[in-house]
């Protein structure tokens, strides 16, 4: 089910036969905090559809794109930015992209207190863009709900262990990138999104045929090519939290060194934002976590044994550092 150990393993879950699939997830989980999926079951053409609507998204006219800017989107935090918007490693990332997250309408009652990143879509005024984005969220949202009840089998839990205490009502972004090629001479600064773990639980990614993702793993940049029909997996965060470090909450970040854009669209799959995060009491801390890391220690300098709060905290204060001027304005 595997392949070898110097790329990352590639996963077909279509058997939905949790006990071999949980095996699997869980040695991937460990050795790599990443992972491919195939077999999902999600319909190509949906797939092929939303990546068709991203590549005309990002085709139009800057103004246009700037129509749904994020400046519209408010606290829900929604919207597009420009190439160099984000700063995710403290500098401006060469990409641009649009935010969306569940559809939450105006009487819900957390966009009615006021939570911020909860709220409404910003859609293009392209034909088919809503339902072909609301429908690809829900059909990759369970496709993930499917490799959180494996990887809680393989880790000798119950199937619905993360859905009993994190994912019910779970916290869903979802990002459409799109990567221009590198700038004539750039060197190896000069990075799509600069290098950063994810914050959640689970990503799930598809990504063209371009390339340019790229993981730590041994002390060293693995890529982390197009594989058709495929989604590109990992740990976040707070996976690494729960297991107390059994998986890696790996460092990745984006080159992309051909001479064309390259599209790649992450979903988010988080615990609910009042969830707090408590490890899960059958594993012991693994130690070596720190030893997996770049220079040893975590890219923003934080420890993730000693975060306390609930996940909406923490996500706020990250995704307020990557959009420092957005926190001003709407926070
Ligand atoms: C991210 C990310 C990688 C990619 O959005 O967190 O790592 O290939 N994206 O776009
Ligand atoms: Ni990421």
């Amino acid at each position: 089910m595997t392949n070898s150990t110097e790329s990352l393993p590639v996963i077909d879950i279509a058997s939905r036969d949790v006990a071999h699939v949980g095996e699997a997830l869980d040695r991937a989980c460990c050795e790599f905090g990443f992972f491919y999926i195939t077999g999902h079951g999600i319909d190509r053409a949906l797939s092929a559809r939303m990546m068709t609507l991203a590549r005309e998204f990002f085709a139009q006219p800057q103004e246009h794109k700037m129509a749904i800017a994020m400046a519209h989107g408010g606290r829900a935090w929604r919207g597009y930015f420009p190439v160099d918007g984000e700063l995710t490693s403290g500098r401006p990332d060469r990409k641009e992209g649009v935010y969306f997250g569940t559809e939450l309408g105006p009487d819900d009652a957390r966009v009615r207190s006021g939570l911020p990143l909860h709220g409404m879509n910003l859609f293009p005024a392209l034909p088919g863009f809503r339902d072909t984005l609301l429908a690809y969220i829900d059909e990759v949202t369970a496709v993930g709900q499917l490799l959180l009840s494996g990887i809680a089998v393989g880790l000798g839990l119950p199937q619905d262990y993360f859905f009993e205490r994190y994912t019910r009502d779970p916290t869903v972004l979802f990002r459409i990138f799109n990567y221009p090629p590198a700038t004539a001479g750039a060197d190896e600064n000069e990075l799509g999104v600069g290098e950063h773990t994810d914050y959640g639980l689970l990503t799930l990614l598809q990504q063209d045929e371009v390339g340019g993702l790229q993981i730590w793993h041994h002390d060293r940049w693995i890529p982390a090519p197009p594989v058709p029909d495929s989604f590109v997996c990992n740990v976040g965060d707070m996976l690494e939290r729960l297991t107390a470090g059994r998986y890696v909450s790996a460092l990745h970040r984006v080159r992309n060194v051909s001479t064309q854009d390259r599209i790649s669209m992450p979903l988010f799959l988080d615990p609910s934002f009042d969830s707090v995060l408590e490890p899960i009491k059958i594993l012991a801390p693994d130690l070596t976590a720190a030893g997996r890391r770049r220079h040893g220690r975590r890219w923003d300098g934080a420890d993730l044994a000693t975060v306390s709060g609930n996940y909406g905290d923490y996500l706020l204060n990250k995704v307020s550092k990557v959009f420092p001027e957005l926190r001003e304005k709407v926070l």
